[in-house]
This record gives C-alpha cells, structure tokens and sequence, in this order.
C-alpha cells in the first residue's frame, strides 16, 4: 500500500524517481506526486496515475538531484490533490512522503492545530511532517534530531522520506512495520518500498530495519536507531533480472505471470528436488526438522490467495505428515487471543512478505512461543526476516495485483514440506513418495500443457463475460481452488462471484442456481470424482450453466456441462497446480472482454501493508 522512491546522487532525480513510481504502481495507484530538491523544496502531485502526474509535470524545470515520489493508496482522505504525497509542512520548509498509518494522528492533529499549525489535506501524513516542524522549532535542532523525536511520539506503521530545503544534501528516512530498502550506488543512493525501481541501477541494497533512522548526507549513509545509536548497514546483493520486472511483449503482468507458471513452479523446486537421485531438501526445514517431526499442530496464518494455499496445506500436511492443521485468517488471529501450545508451529504464507496482519500474526505466535516458519515470495521481505525459519517460494517478482504464480508456487513448496516432514515422521511409504516426486517434477510440463487451453478459454470468456454472478465448486484438494478461481474473477473483473465446497451447495448456494448462473466446477478424477458428478447433476437439474474443469479423457461430465476444459492428469494432492490455470485464465480474459484494469484493478493494491 503505497509505494515511495527516492533518489539522492549524481544524476537527475525526477526521471528515476518517476521510473521507479511505474514500477511501484502496483502498491497503490489513487494519486502519485514527486518533491525535488534545488535551491527551492518544489512538489508536484495529482489524483490518478504515474500517467496523470507525468503529464501534469509537462516541461515544468524538473532539474534537481535530490527528490522523492509516492504513489498512494488512501487511507486518511479520499483521493485527490491535495491528499497525494508529498506533503509540506506548514512553513513550506520541510516535506515528507509516506507509506503506512498513523494511529494516533487526530490527537497530535488537535495539538498541533491549538499551536497554530495549518492542515491543507485530510492526511495523517501531513500531520507527521508538521509534528517535525514543531519538534524542529521548539528544539531548535536538526532536522535529524527532530524526526528522530518525533518518531517517538507516533504510534502506528510508517515508512518516510524527509527533505529539508535548509539542509539541501540530505534525505532522511526511517521506517517501522512498512518495507524500506536502499540501492547503494556509486555516489548515489536510492530509497524504495521495494527493490524494484533500485535494480536497474545497483544491485547492491540494504534492507532497514524497524526503527531505524536513514541519514544519507554528502554522499554518506548512515543508519542508526531511534535512540541514536549508530548500526552497521548489511549490505546485500540481489539477484533480481530486469526482465523479470517488465512485460516482455505482454499486454498485462498478469497474463506474463500466468505463462510464467511452468518456469517459476519449476524454480520453486530447483535444488529442493531431482526424483532420479531420490534427492527432496528444503533447507529452512533441516533447521527445524526436529520440530517439524515432533509437533502436535500446525497452524496456518495468512490473507487472500495465500490463505487459499494455505488450505491445500492443510489437506497436504494431514494426508502426508498426519499433522493436525488449522488455516486461519491472519486478520483473525491477531485479534482473537488463540491458544498456542509448546511445540506448535505456526506456517506464515505471504508473497509480499509485508502484509501487515500476517506480520502481527507472527509476533503474536511469536510472543505466545511459537516457531515461525515463513514461506515468501520476496527476498528480504519483513515477514522471511520475522521468521525463525523458511523457505522463499522463487517464483520472480509479481507485479499483477492478481496473485497467480505466487499462489503455484507456495503451493509448491508446501508439497515440498509437506513431503520432508511426512518422510521425516514416516508418515508417507517410500513408494509413494518417490512416486509424488516424480510427478511433482513433471508439474511444469502439465502447467504448460494446460496454458495451452488458453484459446479455448478465450471463446467461453466471451460467452460469460456480461455475468453478473458465478459459483465455484470443488471437493477436496479443488475446494481451495474454488475459492481461489472465485476470488480471482471477482478482484479483477468485479463479477460477484463465490467459491463453496460442492456439497455445502445445497445448503444455501443452491437457491441461486437458474438458468443464468454460471457455475465452474473443479471435477478432476480424484477421490471425490463420484460425489462432484452427483453434485454437477444438482446443478443441471436446476439448469444453472455448467464450466467444468475435468481430467483430460472424461467420458462422463462432458455429457452433463454446457463447456468442458480438460487439464492434464496428475496425483490427487498435486491436482491445485494444474486445476488451478484455466481458472487464472478465465478471470484475466473476461476482465480484459469487461474493460477492466487488469493489472490495477480498482481499490486494491499489491501488497496491504495497513489493517
Ligand atoms: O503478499 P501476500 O501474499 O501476503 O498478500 C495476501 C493478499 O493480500 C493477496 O493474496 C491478495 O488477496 C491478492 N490480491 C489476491 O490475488
């Protein structure tokens, strides 16, 4: 939520700064603005788009080497002008950007305002930069000295960048609970809520911790805590491609990462798996293996998609490591005071690795004794840094709002563990598992065979494209993907659309069913194959229209569905990778046919770093 960039070095700061905002977008799109420093502290910002801002800038005289960017998603203030980032203090001497909330903002706001300061927007952020300037005034020091205080009289989750056009050279930034990184430069440096806008530049970064104050000076970094003691930055070198951050002749990053999908699942696998040697690592396990083989429970938190694959987990871990498993809503957790016992594991699942509920999920179990293991997606991330150990799920960088093969590849490497600590308690017969890892290993390929289907879902998207509604409908391993494909339909296309285990639908669902309903059901050949065709019959009998999702070779459904789409066969417990695709599909090509944004679909943002 939110996305800021800074620059400070030799070149000209507002077209990186810029750049850096495009490639942030997807963290919040409502209102973007830029800050420049040379001589005078100039702000430029407008509602909308990077787009809108650009344009808005013209040929303004953007010439400067120090500035800042933001691109916002509300939370304090509808979007507008005068609620964009940046904000000036109300002396105009000072500026801020800002990434996260400030709780107790309507306090300091009442405080502020009997001093006789002046609110120009509806922000907490600009409450922020005006305690600065106070702090600044009544202290008479630097600008250093004053947000160092400051920090300690905000309560919430921050990320910020300050300029002062009385100290010109300097950025000063500081974070707590919202990401920070600085791309070290030669005599440059960069700051942003990613590395994404950093790599085209350097790869070297530094990932800031909470409550760490960012000085960068005269060419100098310096970082030190919020009580003023100086630390050491740890300077690392990602492994980030450029490629892998843009379309590569895409119409969207959506349909980019769904393609993607055989190559990043496979990259989830690579040095954890190779069935010709019997070889199955996955190094954060083996710190933990003695855990993982003792535990009584495990518990999932999450939110979204990788609640979603935290469910397949759940059906994973139980067949496979006899493991009692609990999924839970980060969100949930957090706030219901739940009952952790010695020797539980708590399974963190995130892409972003900065969702905030799960970030407070964590310390909560944390708090409670639990063994955090972080299953992530980006490197570095708070979340992979919170936890006692883990495995990153290698799947590249997602930019597509839409979590696609972010979910295929937390599902893959829950197999994977879920294989490690079933073969560790002896829960799983050799040959059966030498078997998953041979067809584990043939995943991407059934991936691949699967986007193909890509023209066929084209043809029976236009048909369902105007649908106002549409029930997903799975059993067993395909009932997360039900309520994933739903979830997928509905944040990019805005159909109103359900996921339901099929058999749950006669007790409620059902009295939607008619003859304009849409209605996909997962019907692979597994275990509850019988039972789903019974419940396909439910569904014709009431004349709802049937998209089955079906093991390439049925003979039966074919008979009973309006349209069929057959994805190859694979073991029951890996059906999620495969079943999963043409669902992907199907959301991203009518949200295309309906005009939608695909990528920035409305009111949502890539990464939710605020409750
Ligand atoms: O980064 P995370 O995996 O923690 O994000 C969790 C959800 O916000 C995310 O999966 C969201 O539901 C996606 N937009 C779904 O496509």
């Amino acid at each position: 939520m939110c996305g800021i960039v800074a620059y400070i070095g030799h070149r000209e700061a507002c077209p990186i700064i810029i750049k850096g905002l495009k490639r942030l977008e997807y963290r919040g799109y409502d209102s973007a603005g830029v800050a420049l420093l040379n001589g005078d502290l100039n702000v430029y910002k407008k509602k909308g788009k990077v787009s809108d801002l650009q344009a808005f800038i013209g040929d303004k005289d953007t010439h400067s080497h120090i500035g800042m960017g933001h691109t916002r998603w509300a939370t304090h203030g509808e979007p507008n002008d005068s609620n964009a980032h940046p904000h000036y203090s109300s002396s105009g001497r000072i500026a801020i950007i800002h990434n996260g909330i400030i709780e107790n903002y309507a306090s300091l706001k009442t405080l502020l305002q009997s001093k006789g300061f002046t609110f120009y927007s509806d922000t907490d952020t600009e409450v922020f930069i005006n305690l600065i300037e106070d702090i600044q005034n009544e202290n008479n020091c630097t600008l250093e000295e004053a947000v160092r205080l400051a920090l300690h009289e905000v309560v919430g989750a921050y990320a910020i960048v300050v300029l002062s056009k009385e100290e010109p050279n300097q950025l000063i930034a500081a974070r707590k609970g919202s990401p920070l990184v600085i791309g070290v430069g030669k005599d440059e440096f960069f700051l942003a809520s990613d590395a994404t806008p950093i790599i085209e530049y350097t790869n070297e970064v530094v990932y800031v911790n909470d409550y760490e104050i960012v000085v960068i000076k005269d060419g100098k970094l310096n970082i030190k805590t919020r009580e003023d003691v100086p630390t050491t930055p740890y300077i690392q070198t990602l492994q980030i491609e450029l490629d892998s951050i843009e379309k590569g002749g895409y119409e969207h990053f959506m349909l980019k990462e769904i393609f993607e999908q055989p190559r990043s699942i496979h990259d989830s696998m690579r040095g954890r798996l190779v069935a010709a040697s019997n070889h199955l690592v996955l190094g954060g396990f083996l710190e933990f293996e003695k855990k993982f083989v003792k535990a009584k429970r495990i518990i999932i938190v999450a939110c979204g998609t990788s609640w979603h694959a935290g469910l397949v987990a759940e059906y994973l871990i139980e067949d496979l490591a006899r493991i009692p498993v609990e999924v839970e809503y980060a969100s949930e957790f957090r706030y219901r005071n739940p009952i952790i016992k010695e020797g539980d594991i708590v399974i963190a699942i995130s892409q972003s690795g900065e969702t905030a509920d799960t970030l407070a999920a964590i310390e909560l179990a944390k708090s409670k004794g639990a063994t955090i293991f972080g299953i992530c997606n980006v490197v570095g991330s708070s979340i992979a840094r919170a936890s006692d150990a883990g495995a990153y799920t290698h799947a590249g960088p997602e930019i597509g709002v839409a979590s696609t093969k972010a979910f295929t590849a937390q599902v893959t490497a829950l197999t994977l563990l879920a294989m490690m600590i079933g073969s560790k308690r002896g829960t799983i017969e050799d040959s059966k598992l030498r078997q998953l890892m041979i067809e584990l290993e043939n995943i991407p390929a059934k991936v691949e065979k699967a986007l193909e289907l890509n023209d066929k879902i084209v043809e029976i998207s236009e048909e369902f494209k105007d649908a106002p509604n549409c029930l997903y409908l799975g059993r067993g391993y395909n009932f997360p993907v039900a309520l994933e494909g739903a979830l997928k339909l509905k944040e990019i296309s805005y159909i109103h659309a359900e996921g339901y285990p099929a058999a749950e639908m006669k007790h409620g669902p059902i009295a939607l069913i008619d003859e304009n309903m849409p209605v996909v059901v997962i019907a692979t050949r597994d275990s509850s194959y019988e039972k789903i065709v019974s419940n396909i019959q439910e569904v014709k009998a009431r004349k709802g229209r049937i998209i089955a999702i079906v093991t390439e070779g049925d003979q039966v459904i074919p008979a009973m569905a309006e349209y069929v789409i057959e994805v190859p066969e694979t073991s029951e417990i890996l059906t999620p990778l495969v079943s999963v695709i043409p669902l992907q599909l199907l959301s991203y090509h009518i949200a295309v046919m309906r005009g939608c944004n695909v990528d920035q679909p409305r009111n949502l943002a890539k990464s939710v770093t605020v409750e």
